[in-house]
């Protein structure tokens, strides 16, 4: 799992980094590139050369290399690694990255990180509880950063209690389990419907939408990916059907993706409805053309079924619900109602306003709100990328 991937360990000054060439030692072991930045108060706790040694790198602290007279570029740094591990977390590195202050090598490879991001605080007692240090580690969360919560014990201060690092063998388990994305979804069955709905008016036109089914088909291709089995609902679309998926069903209208969708769900683990259902469909369909001499001045609706409102009724305790809201205006608000009356366990909300999301373009941007009403909003990114992270959020609630 941890074979060639390539780990950044960033150690700032904490006792507890007389225990990274521990982690560093176990992840070489596993077949991992570990690179350690260090900022200056840890070299009181480690040395350079035990961590140059264990990691087969030298260890870098300065923008510069005075020996080899080279630039330690932080951006090259941050797009090596697959993974940033910040371990020990200092509370004073902890607020400096918080409020984004660049004033070493680790703090601006931190502000270009492009990885995950993951962090182990350690601090003594009172400073772990200190309400500061409580707002920054929420912070960082929200950021979409992962902590690996310090544990209670004997402190070096000895004081008792909360905030000594978590032991390495512990943090390797944490950053293997992160790689190892099949193991969570690994066989579990999972329903992703996508695209649009048409809504037939005669044997030749309908009423339809501009979904492309592209994020829905994304989603399917990384949840099969993952070791999951795909049962994907799709609407009318022109896209390939993603490799290693269970099973692609076609449906045309919003009463078949209602039917289809009810049928599989009380078997599935996880369901994602990302396909874009028409709300209202036309009362009566012409069963020949309607011909252009007849006129046709209005076309009388009638609402369709909600598929996810009906879903969110059967739901049990096991399974999870992901809904998506495409929205104009009051956005969270709007995406917030729908997140309870329908049920779900978190909603992925596209705004209208946003450049570059929505229909028939390759990227989106989203918020995923969930159902404690928190909300991270995530930058631009390929319809590919944003999979990752709404089945990374998938997966963090399993
Ligand atoms: N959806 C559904 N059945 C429908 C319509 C929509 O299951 N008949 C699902 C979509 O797949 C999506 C979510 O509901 O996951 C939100 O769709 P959206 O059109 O944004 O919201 P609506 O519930 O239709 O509400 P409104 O039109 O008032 O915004």
């Amino acid at each position: 799992m941890l074979r060639a991937k390539n780990i950044l360990i960033g150690v700032t000054g904490s006792i507890a980094a007389y225990k990274i060439p521990i982690l560093v030692r176990l992840l070489k072991k596993a077949g991992a590139n570990v690179q350690v930045i260090m900022t200056d108060a840890a070299k009181n706790f480690v040395t350079n050369l035990s961590l140059s040694t264990v990691s087969n790198r030298p260890v870098y602290s300065d923008f510069f290399s005075a020996d080899t007279g080279s630039w330690n570029s932080h951006i090259e740094l941050a797009e090596w690694a697959d993974l940033f591990v910040i371990a020990p977390l200092s509370a004073n590195s902890m607020g400096k990255m918080v409020s984004g202050i660049a004033d070493n090598l680790l703090l601006t490879t931190y502000l270009s990180a492009r990885s995950k991001v993951m962090f182990a605080p350690a601090m003594d007692l009172d400073m772990y509880r200190h309400p500061s240090t409580n707002d920054n580690i929420k912070i960082l969360v929200q950021r979409g950063h992962h902590i690996i919560e310090p544990t209670s014990g004997e402190l070096a201060s000895g004081l008792c209690g909360e905030g000594r690092m978590e032991e390495p063998e512990n943090i390797f388990k944490v950053i293997e389990s992160y790689f190892d994305k099949k193991s969570l979804l690994k066989g579990k069955k999972v329903l992703i419907s996508a695209g649009p709905t048409y809504e037939a008016i005669d044997p030749v036109r309908f009423i339809g939408n501009h979904s492309s089914g592209k994020m829905g088909f994304a989603l399917a291709e990384e949840m099969a990916g993952r070791g999951a089995e795909v049962y994907l609902i799709s609407g009318p679309v022109s896209l390939q059907t993603p490799i290693g998926i269970k099973k692609r069903i076609d449906v045309v209208s919003a009463n078949e993706m209602y039917q289809l969708c009810n049928q599989y769900f009380s078997q599935m683990d996880v369901t994602i409805m990302s396909a874009a259902i028409a709300d209202f469909t036309p009362k009566q369909i012409a069963d020949k053309k309607i011909k252009k001499g007849q006129g046709l001045a209005n076309i009388e609706l009638e609402p369709t079924k909600d598929v996810l409102l009906s879903l969110g009724k059967q739901k049990t305790e096991n399974q999870l619900l992901v809904g998506f809201a495409l929205e104009t205006d009051q956005e969270i608000a709007n995406a917030i109602k729908k997140l309870d009356n329908k049920n779900l366990d978190f909603i992925v909300l596209n705004s209208m306003n946003d450049k570059g999301a929505g229909f028939g373009v390759p990227t989106n941007k989203i918020t995923i709100i969930d159902k404690y009403e928190n909300a991270q909003s995530f930058e631009l990114k390929t319809k590919k990328e944003v999979a990752v992270d709404i089945i990374d959020k998938i997966e963090s609630l399993l």
